[in-house]
């Protein structure tokens, strides 16, 4: 039995809160610790429970983990394993990251699929492509993918189908040790890919282009350990940002780049809200009516995926029809169908959501579907008449410290309980 989240709606929200350091880069950045052996030292991490997952990978890999107050000094100079086990890799998609580190450091990886995932499968296929254009062999046995690589890895010219995260990650965590030149084409531009090539170049690595469509890597042999500060996580601030325009602010939302969030703060100024903008504190405030809004998801500098739940809740009490349209992902509406319980007017059409605005949610108990989902069910309570109970927390506990103490520091009527 898990934990149970009550939210009281209808109170108003104001303050500020800080956000933690981004899930999406420390999973990586600790991957990457890998490359070097000896003691690298991640400042900034969120202490969430995919982080803590990640740790145990680590450390069945044979590293030692020192863990302070966000910030983790891991030592790779004890890895004696290069295969990540499916108990733990079946938790979390993320521990595929692990794959460009270990061919790098060892030349071979042999890591655990998540259920179901077979090579070619659409979902992992890109991660899997690219590295065999560096030279990179896999072979599927028993549920494990074993990448070997028998004349080393070497420099190539990868256009990626589609700027998959995963795969550029991947990608250049292998190249950066490749024989010759490697240009990464069609790359992911999510400000986690720059923090992560920001990190590889402080470990040695030469990348240039990150953060463009363009990477352009040459393959060096020697990597040390560095000192790291995960970027600022631009997710949890848009989830605060909706929970400021929800709760009418000013709300000000600390420790993520501004610039990060740049579609994010626009839809919400369409949609009637005053955002401004210093530093790294953003803030948010609402006086009117929500106003409808037009969302496609894209990958960056687009609208992102992780924010469209939390924007929908929005456009449930909009005054108008909104559209969303889910392009990163085929099926990610789940937090639809329970924020339709919860009184809001949504009709799901292939990748399309239309969303009527009704005048008022009304609470109700609804089930975390998912990490975003959940959290965005969070928001909906805080404007739904009467109590919202959310179960399946844990799905919220893998990308969000404290999430409720932090809506409560604003105001807002929200309780943690144990499930009966
Ligand atoms: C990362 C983020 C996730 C975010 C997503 C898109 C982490 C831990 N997770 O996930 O929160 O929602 O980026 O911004 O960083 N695809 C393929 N083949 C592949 C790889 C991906 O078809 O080999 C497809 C996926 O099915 C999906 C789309 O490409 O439809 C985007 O996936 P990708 O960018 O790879 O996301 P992740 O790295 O898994």
């Amino acid at each position: 039995m898990g934990d149970l989240i009550k939210v009281e709606g209808g109170k108003h929200l104001t303050g500020s809160v800080r956000v933690e350091g981004a899930k999406n880069s420390a999973l990586k950045l600790m991957a990457a610790t890998i490359i070097a052996s000896g003691r690298s030292t991640i400042q900034n991490v969120p202490d969430i429970a995919d982080v803590h997952v990640m740790a145990e990978v680590l450390e069945v890999l044979g590293a030692k983990i020192d863990k302070g107050d966000h910030e983790l000094t891991i030592d790779t100079s004890t890895l004696d394993s290069f295969t990540t086990p499916y108990e733990l890799v079946h938790k979390m998609r993320a521990s595929i990251s692990m794959l460009g580190p270990l061919l790098t450091r060892f030349g071979r990886a042999c890591i655990a699929l998540p259920g179901g995932c077979q090579i070619g499968s659409r979902k992992l296929d890109l991660h899997f492509s690219s590295l065999e254009a560096l030279g990179v062999e896999f072979e599927t046995e028993h549920g494990y993918i074993n990448a070997t690589t028998p004349d080393g890895l070497t420099g190539a010219f990868v256009t990626l189908e589609f700027p998959s995260v995963g795969a550029t990650e991947n990608l250049m965590m292998a190249s950066i040790s490749a024989d010759g030149h490697t240009t990464i084409d069609n790359a992911a531009r999510e400000p986690e890919i720059v923090d992560l090539a920001n990190m590889l170049c402080e470990m040695g690595a030469h990348i240039e282009g990150q953060g463009s469509p363009t990477i352009e890597i040459e393959g060096v042999k020697e990597f040390h350990p560095c000192t790291h500060r995960t970027v600022g996580d631009r997710i949890e601030a848009g989830t605060f940002l909706v929970a400021g325009a929800l709760g009418g602010g000013p709300v000000d939302v600390i420790g993520a780049q501004p610039a990060h969030l740049a579609l994010a703060i626009t839809k919400l100024q369409r949609m009637g809200c005053e955002v401004s903008s210093k530093g790294d504190v953003i803030t948010v405030s609402r006086t009117g009516d929500l106003l409808p809004a037009d969302i496609q998801t894209l990958p960056h500098p687009g609208f992102p995926t992780d924010l469209q739940a939390q924007f929908m809740v929005a456009c449930t009490i909009a005054n108008g029809n909104s559209i969303i349209t889910e392009n990163v992902f085929e099926n990610r509406y789940a937090a639809a169908w329970e924020l339709v319980r919860m009184g809001a007017d949504i009709r799901i059409e292939m990748q399309h959501a239309l969303v009527r605005g009704v005048p008022r949610l009304s609470g109700a108990p609804v089930e975390s579907p998912d990490l975003r989902g959940g959290a965005a069910l969070v928001l909906a309570g805080l404007v739904a008449e009467g109590e919202t109970t959310v179960s399946n927390v844990h799905h919220i506990d893998r990308g969000y410290e404290n999430y409720v103490e932090k809506l409560r520091s604003l105001g807002a009527s929200v309780t943690r309980v144990p499930e009966e």
